[in-house]
């Protein structure tokens, strides 16, 4: 039977570090609130003269990704691109992508999902490759916040929380009957929440999209009632990771390693709390990058490799929450080549 198999993953954040203390320069906020509330101690934000887009830092991230799978470029069959933040409003980044990796006519996709924009990725490749519609799929989640935040006081809620990255992952269909791969998948979506994390404009609901009245009131940044997002998060994470597991006939004991996306270390921690998880149990880098939304689970996965969390035939689960509302998880097996087994 064939399976779909991580064969290379890659991040890539941009140099320029953001403190909490600089942001406390912009406006009204201390680096004790930000830990306090959401853990984060520094982002990685493009440069401010920009230039700098989604696809670019996907490219970074894809190059690193595609030559660890031992492929080149001309290998992939498939891009699927997750950012809330393309390089401009259409086409989406995965063009962008696909034309700086070299390639011609290779089908590429933007998927808009936000924070899940892994776990809905990763179910998209994974039906791809299973049905034989393509074997070798690059997934990449990159986001460009830092140009899109209001970093005056008014938009401090939302402003100290997001950083910007990228994560690629190189998927392949193997054929084998371990039970390796991706086990499971339950994904949800429930639009009666829409409003609750979005940007309102541009909007094609008017003409022009967007103009000056909309721009003095600030309603091209994000808006975020956080503790809707934070209560709703707490309740439904554990909820999609107990139905991935059954359905993938396993129990929270068979997981090695939870790789949460990383949208609020307290949310990570009631997440464990709920679920009795020791704290080793579950990754979390937050700390480091922000939450960089489609990026956060591919940039914590090339980590938690790098740094030997996980081993061959580890069982790891995805899951994640964010705007949409969206939410779902991925139970995966790492493949244990035969040799070694
Ligand atoms: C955003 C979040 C950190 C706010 O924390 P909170 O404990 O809910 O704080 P509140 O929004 O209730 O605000 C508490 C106070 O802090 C203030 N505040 C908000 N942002 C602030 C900041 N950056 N610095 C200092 N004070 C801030 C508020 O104005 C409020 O002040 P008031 O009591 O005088 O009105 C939290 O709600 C959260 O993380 N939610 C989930 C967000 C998330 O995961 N988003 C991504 C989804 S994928």
């Amino acid at each position: 039977m064939k399976k779909t198999l991580i064969k290379g993953t890659g991040r890539y954040v941009p140099s320029r570090v953001v403190k909490n203390d600089d942001l406390a320069q912009l406006m009204d906020t201390s680096d004790e609130w930000i830990r306090q509330r959401t853990g984060i101690e520094e982002r990685h934000w493009v440069p401010e003269e920009g230039g700098v887009g989604s696809s670019d830092l996907g490219l970074e991230a894809s190059k690193i990704a595609i030559k660890r799978a031992g492929w080149t470029p001309e290998d992939i069959d498939f891009i699927i691109f997750g950012t809330l933040s393309p390089d401009i409003y259409f086409p989406g980044s995965a063009f962008f992508l696909q034309h700086k990796l070299g390639l011609e006519t290779t089908p590429a996709l933007d998927i808009r999902q936000q924070c899940t924009g892994f776990v809905y990725g990763l179910t998209i490749a994974d039906a791809f490759i299973r049905s034989g519609y393509a074997n070798k799929i690059l997934f990449v989640g990159a986001e460009v916040h830092s140009t899109g935040l209001d970093l005056s006081t008014r938009g401090r809620d939302v402003a100290v929380i997001f950083g910007d990255g990228a994560g690629a992952v190189c998927l392949e269909g193997v054929e084998t009957d371990e039970p390796v791969g991706v086990l499971s998948s339950v994904l949800h979506a429930q639009g009666e929440f829409a409003e609750i994390l979005k940007i309102d404009f541009p909007s094609h609901k008017q003409h022009p999209i967007i103009d000056e009245k909309m721009i003095r009131e600030g309603r091209h940044y994000p808006f975020m009632d956080g503790r809707l997002v934070f209560k709703t998060a707490v309740r439904k994470l554990p909820q999609v990771t107990y139905a991935a597991l059954e359905k993938a006939r396993l129990t929270v004991d068979d997981i090695d390693l939870f790789i949460p996306h990383q949208a609020n270390l307290r949310i990570n921690q009631a997440f464990a709390k709920s679920m009795k998880l020791p704290e080793e149990k579950v990754f979390n880098n937050i700390q480091k990058y922000g939450n960089t939304t489609a990026a956060s689970i591919p940039i914590a996965l090339d980590e938690a490799i790098e740094k030997q969390r996980i081993k061959d035939g580890s069982t790891v689960i995805f899951l994640a929450l964010g705007s949409g509302l969206t939410w779902g998880a991925v139970v995966y097996r790492f493949y244990i080549s035969p040799e070694r087994r």
